[in-house]
C-alpha cells in the first residue's frame, strides 16, 4: 500500500509524531468504541412510551398473559418491513441478541425441525463465519463449543466459492452468521446473487442453518436504501425454506432492549421452535409490543422514523470518513465507505491493527479492540480495526479519528522502516 521513498517515510513519521505528541498533551478522553445510538436518536422515540394500551382496541386483553408468538399487529407489521407473512414471524422482547443465542441454544440441545439429532450429541460441530463480523455473535458459537472457520469477506458478501464448498462437503458444519445489510462492520450488503446462492445452498448437514441477522434491515445514513434480496422467498423457490432463520429488532429505531425483535422462519421451524419456547415462557412483553404498533403503525412510518435518525448519523460518518479518505488516498488504509448501519471497518497494513490501538489508547481515545471482529479475537494479519461513529458528537469524532489517523501512520510507517 505504502508508495514513499524512505526521506518521505521519515518525513511522514517525524511530523506525525509531532501532531501525537500534541494529542498526548491534550489529556483526551475519547471513546468510539461501540455502536450505540446517541442521545439524541434516543430522544426521536420519546413518544413512544406516553401511549397508553386500550384494551378496547384488542380482540384479546394484552395485559395478560398468552400469545407466545407475540400479538399480530406487531408480527403483522414486522411482515411488511421484512417482505414475509404474520404467520412465518415470532416477534418477543428487547433484543434480537437473545433469539439467536435461544436459536443455537435450542439446537444443541433439541435440534433442529427435520434434523435427526441434536447438534450437542454429533461430536465435534462447527460454524462458518464471514470475517471480520460481529463479535456478539462469534461469543454465542465459542460459549457452545463450536468451532469457527472464517470466511473471507468481498464486496458482494462472504466468499461464496469457499461457502459452497465447505457447506456442501462437510456434515459438521450447522450454521453460519451473516449480517445481509450494511453488516457489521464493513457496511456491505450482500449483493442479489450472493442472496440466491446461500438460498440455493446443498449442506451435506441435514440440519444446517443459515443465522441471517438483518439487524441494519431500516437502517441507511446516506438517503440511499441498499436492496436486499430476500432470502426466505429465495429458499422457498429453491425448496430450502427451512433452512434459514432470519432476526431483526426495533434497537437501533427506538430503544435498545426496551424494543421489540424477532425471528422469522418457515412454518415448520415456527412450530418446532414455538414447541420448545412454550416451556420458556407463557409470551412475551405483548404491552410494549403494542405501544410499538401504536407508535408506527405502517413500515413507511417506520422507513420515515429512520430518516431522522439518519439525519443525525450522516454529520457523524461524514466526519470520519472525509479522515479515512484521505488516508487511504495516501495509501495508509482500505476501506469500504458504508452507505448505512453503524459502523466503519479499516484495514491497517498488516501486523498494525494492535499497535494502531495502543497508540491510540495511550492518547486517550479507545476503540474496539483490534482482532474483535474476528472469531476467537484472533485477526490472523493483524489488520482490521472497527470505527463506531454513532455516539459520540461530532467534534469529539473530529479529534478521535484525527489521533486514530496519526497512529495509523506511526505505525504504518515504522513497520515500513523496520523500526
Ligand atoms: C449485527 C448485530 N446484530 C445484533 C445486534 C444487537 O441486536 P439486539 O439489540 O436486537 O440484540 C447488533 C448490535 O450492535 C448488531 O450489530
Amino acid at each position: 500500500m505504502l508508495n514513499y521513498t524512505t526521506d518521505e517515510l521519515k518525513a511522514i513519521l517525524n511530523q506525525a509524531e509531532a501532531e501525537y505528541a500534541s494529542y498526548v498533551k491534550q489529556e483526551l478522553k475519547l471513546d468510539m468504541s461501540r455502536g450505540k445510538p446517541s442521545s439524541a436518536q434516543l430522544d426521536l422515540s420519546n413518544d413512544l412510551f406516553d401511549i397508553k394500551y386500550d384494551k378496547t382496541k384488542s380482540k384479546v386483553d394484552y395485559r395478560n398473559y398468552g400469545i407466545l408468538e407475540g400479538i399480530p399487529e406487531i408480527r403483522g407489521l414486522f411482515a411488511d418491513l421484512l417482505g414475509v407473512t404474520a404467520d412465518e414471524i415470532i416477534a418477543l422482547d428487547g433484543t434480537s441478541l437473545a433469539i439467536m443465542y435461544g436459536s443455537v441454544q435450542r439446537a444443541m440441545q433439541f435440534g433442529v425441525y427435520g434434523g435427526s439429532k441434536p447438534w450437542g450429541e454429533q461430536g465435534k460441530i462447527k460454524f462458518l463465519c464471514p470475517v471480520p463480523g460481529y463479535d456478539r455473535h462469534f461469543a454465542i458459537t465459542e460459549k457452545f463449543g463450536i468451532e469457527m472457520i472464517n470466511v473471507p469477506m468481498t464486496m458482494y458478501g462472504p466468499d461464496m466459492d469457499m461457502v459452497e464448498k465447505l457447506v456442501s462437503t462437510d456434515a459438521s458444519i450447522k450454521g453460519i452468521w451473516c449480517v445481509p445489510k450494511y453488516s457489521n462492520p464493513d457496511g456491505i450488503t450482500y449483493s442479489p446473487q450472493t442472496v440466491k446462492r446461500f438460498a440455493s445452498l446443498r449442506p451435506a448437514a441435514d440440519d444446517f442453518r443459515i443465522f441471517w441477522d438483518n439487524a441494519y434491515f431500516a437502517h441507511e445514513v446516506y438517503g440511499y436504501n441498499d436492496e436486499l434480496v430476500n432470502i426466505l422467498q429465495e429458499c422457498k423457490k429453491a425448496g430450502n425454506e427451512d433452512m434459514v432463520y432470519m432476526f431483526a429488532s426495533t434497537s437501533k429505531i427506538t430503544f435498545p432492549g426496551a424494543g421489540v425483535s424477532c425471528v422469522v422462519m418457515s412454518k415448520n421451524n415456527v412450530a418446532f421452535n414455538k414447541k420448545i419456547m412454550g416451556i420458556e415462557m407463557i409470551g412475551p412483553n405483548k404491552l410494549n409490543q403494542w405501544r410499538h404498533y401504536e407508535y408506527f403503525k405502517t413500515a413507511d412510518n417506520v422507513y420515515k422514523h429512520m430518516a431522522k435518525h439518519a439525519e443525525i448519523l450522516k454529520p457523524k460518518f461524514d466526519a470520519v470518513t472525509n479522515t479515512l479518505d484521505e488516508l487511504k488516498a495516501q495509501g495508509f488504509i482500505s476501506y469500504n465507505k458504508p452507505r448505512g448501519g453503524y459502523f466503519v471497518s479499516v484495514f491497517t497494513p498488516k501486523g498494525t491493527a494492535k499497535e494502531v490501538i495502543r497508540l491510540c489508547n495511550e492518547a486517550g481515545v479507545v476503540f474496539t479492540p483490534a482482532g474483535s471482529t474476528y472469531p476467537y479475537k484472533n485477526d490472523p494479519d493483524d489488520s482490521n480495526i472497527r470505527l463506531a461513529p454513532s455516539l459520540p458528537p461530532v467534534d469529539e469524532l473530529e479529534k478521535a479519528i484525527a489521533v486514530f489517523a496519526v497512529a495509523v501512520k506511526i505505525a504504518a510507517v515504522k513497520q515500513a522502516l523496520g523500526m
